[in-house]
């Protein structure tokens, strides 16, 4: 039986000319005072091969550290390395606005971006995301302040988060140019986009699918013990069972199996992992060399929803 296999090669982002990795790195848990030690997960990542490097304004309130301030450690770490900033493709977000809770007004943007350039001590951000859809922001208002942020060279090309696929075409109907990633949850525990029309929106447009919490946020990395007790007790189990069955076959870790999941779909799914042990990370680059079969992969889902497709 013929074996689907991960894209191992740097690819395009969208239709841009912005070449990328098949695993992106994430620093949505980026923090702490060591320099030396953010730096070594950066520089793991990108001798990896995971050259797209994901943050977003509001990294760090989650850490504990404020907004920001995964931004500032980030800029910290290319201000110690500077040659690191020209091997990686640098994605953020603006949109999220703690208290409000969403702002994608042409003010909060320009703002936001040049906040963020400025902690990230860079003149361009390679991608920049809408992190999460604000219904009371015009999508022309916010196409043409993204317009705007291009043509002015803060930002290169434009993604957006967590928006439905109505968002995403209204958004685009406005810009004078391709949207270059849809960032959607998603992962061998969450399989939405596979069915809400986001993966189908990305073959249509040629727009990148971005994953995140490609691993459930550290949920299919669970022992089984603790997996039953998770709120999602038996299909979680069935499903870590899946993929550790598949882990021993291929010799890699469980977390390999399951991005090598996501990145054999057509769409050529990213997924942005986001461990920050220099170990996982390195046995989540494993997941370029797993190949499954049609079966396989069909086990998989029908694990993660816990019964069989008709
Ligand atoms: N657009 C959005 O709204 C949005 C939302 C969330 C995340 N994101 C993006 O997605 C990225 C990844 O999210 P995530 O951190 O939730 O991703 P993830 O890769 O699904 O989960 C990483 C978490 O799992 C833990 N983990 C436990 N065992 C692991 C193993 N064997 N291998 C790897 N990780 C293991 C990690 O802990 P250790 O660090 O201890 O290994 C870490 O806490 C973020 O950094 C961000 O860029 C975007």
């Amino acid at each position: 039986m013929s074996t689907l296999a991960p894209p191992s090669s740097p690819r395009r982002l969208g239709k841009s000319d912005l070449s990328v990795g098949p695993i992106a790195y994430g620093c949505w848990r980026f923090a702490g005072s060591d320099l030396a030690a953010s730096r070594a997960k950066i520089e793991t990542a990108l001798d990896l091969g995971m050259t797209l490097i994901d943050t977003a304004d509001i990294y760090g309130c989650d850490t504990g550290h404020g907004v920001g301030a995964a931004e500032s450690l980030l800029g910290e770490v290319l201000a110690d390395a500077p040659a690191l900033r020209g091997r990686m493709v640098l994605a953020s977000k603006a949109g999220i606005v703690l208290g409000t809770p969403y702002d994608s007004s042409a003010a909060h943007l320009r703002e936001a971006c040049n906040a963020s350039l400025r902690r990230l001590r860079t003149d361009t951000i390679d991608l920049y995301q809408i992190h999460r859809p604000d219904p009371l922001a015009h999508p022309a208002e916010v196409a043409a302040t993204l317009a705007e942020l291009r043509q002015a060279g803060k930002i290169r090309e434009v993604g957006v988060s967590n928006h439905t696929t109505a968002q995403f075409d209204a958004l685009q109907t406005h810009l004078p140019f391709a949207i270059a990633t849809h960032q959607p949850e998603l992962s061998a525990l969450r399989l939405d986009p596979l069915w809400d029309g986001v993966l189908d929106q990305c073959l249509r447009t040629g727009a990148t699918p971005l994953a995140w919490s490609p691993l459930a946020g550290g949920r299919l990395s669970l022992a089984p013990d603790e997996a039953r007790r998770s709120p999602e007790g038996a299909r979680l189990t069935g499903l870590l069972e899946a993929l550790d069955g598949l882990a021993r076959a291929h010799g890699v870790a469980r977390s390999a199996v399951a991005l090598a999941f996501l990145m054999v779909h057509p769409a050529g799914v990213i997924p942005i992992v986001g461990s920050q042990r220099l170990e996982r990370i390195r046995e989540c680059a494993e997941a370029m060399r797993v190949e499954l079969t049609r079966s396989e992969w069909y086990d998989l889902v029908e694990a993660s929803l816990g019964e069989s497709l008709p």
